[in-house]
């Protein structure tokens, strides 16, 4: 059984710089024709040099490999319609975070004021600038999340012509909120669509799984399932792959993050072919983000899966990935 993808794309994806850049962005750039790059770095990308710099040291990380990064800026209140104008071409969306929500967001929001978000709002909606969302509050964490829909609700109203992309969703009311608004889209990651917060924490501990969103309940993840198995066209595939250093991650203090882009197309397809689903795994990894992004531009590349066992490696460099050292039922055999 051979399942061939027409460029995948991982549409929220965290490479990092440096050493960590140069492990993690080849493996993305082998296997997916582009990637939506979060703006997390210490500092920021908050500025035009800043991200057309960050552009070209991913381009140069990923071995001339046919990917493209679709850029991000990380949100500020205080951008103006002007400096959006002069950067709209060089990004794809800009990233919110809420203050102190997850890894280097310190300088995200500290609250969700409306008119003080309405200039720079109102001028991403003016020039199509879609606004990728990590919509947590910081109440109790299992219901971060679905406190975060007033939020989304709230925007959605306010800015009825802006694209808001509510990133890595985990829960039931996120889903349900996807045919509430039309201009509310979400991302999906792997990880969310296989665990609940049972394998992090109901057994030993297991920080490799440890995420922001935290895996939810069963009934969550079974609404991901049905979305994404389903090839809602409001949804797509997001990894959320977000690398740490193995002794960030086994320590006492363990850093957010799943380690999942080399695996990703792999369990992708394993998950389809389980439930039966594979004429919608298109969608979910390249058709439906070509239709909301619809400002990228997407390099070719086929990548051809076959159901052949793949021993996942322990780690990538300095990094654990998902399922390190266990089997996976397919492999990808060819990229073009
Ligand atoms: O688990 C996470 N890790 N969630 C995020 O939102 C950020 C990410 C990271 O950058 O490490
Ligand atoms: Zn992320």
């Amino acid at each position: 059984m051979f399942i061939t993808l027409h460029a995948p794309l991982d549409m929220h994806l965290h490479l990092r710089d440096e050493a960590m850049l140069e492990t993690v962005a080849p493996l993305s750039a082998e296997t997916f024709a582009g990637g939506l790059i979060m703006p997390n770095l210490v500092p920021p990308i908050e500025t035009r040099e800043a991200l057309l710099a960050y552009k070209e040291r991913i381009l140069k990380a990923s071995n001339e490999q046919n990917f493209t990064p679709y850029m991000t800026l990380f949100f500020k209140p205080t951008y103006t319609k002007e400096f959006l104008e002069s950067i709209k071409d060089e990004l794809t969306a800009i990233k919110l975070y809420p203050a102190g929500i997850t890894t280097n967001s310190e300088g995200g929001l500290s609250g969700f004021d409306v008119e003080e978000l309405r200039p720079t709002l109102t001028a991403m909606s003016e020039l199509n600038i879609p606004l990728c969302i990590h919509g947590e509050t910081n109440g109790f964490v299992m219901d971060r999340e679905a406190e975060f829909a007033s939020v989304y609700a709230m925007l959605a109203t306010n800015f009825p012509k802006l694209k808001i992309i509510m990133e890595h969703i985990t829960t039931q009311e996120s889903v349900a909120l996807l045919d509430k608004f039309d201009n509310l889209y979400a991302t999906i990651t792997l990880h969310h669509l296989l665990i609940t917060l049972d394998d992090v924490a109901g057994g030993m501990l297991q920080p490799h799984l440890f995420c922001k969103p935290i895996a939810k309940r069963p009934e969550d993840r079974e609404a991901l399932l049905k979305v994404a198995l389903g090839g809602h066209p409001k949804v797509m595939f997001g990894s959320d792959s977000a690398p740490h250093p193995q002794h960030a991650k086994e320590a006492c203090g363990c850093a957010a993050g799943v380690f999942t882009a080399p695996i990703a197309l792999q369990v992708l397809s394993e998950l389809f072919m389980k439930h039966s689903t594979m004429q919608k795994l298109q969608a979910f990894v390249s058709d439906n983000a070509q239709k909301i992004y619809s400002n990228i531009k997407i390099s070719p590349k086929l990548v051809t899966l076959e159901e052949k066992e793949f021993i996942v490696p322990h780690h990538y460099g300095e990094v654990i990935p998902m399922y390190a050292g266990e089997k996976l039922q397919y492999s990808i055999i060819d990229i073009k």
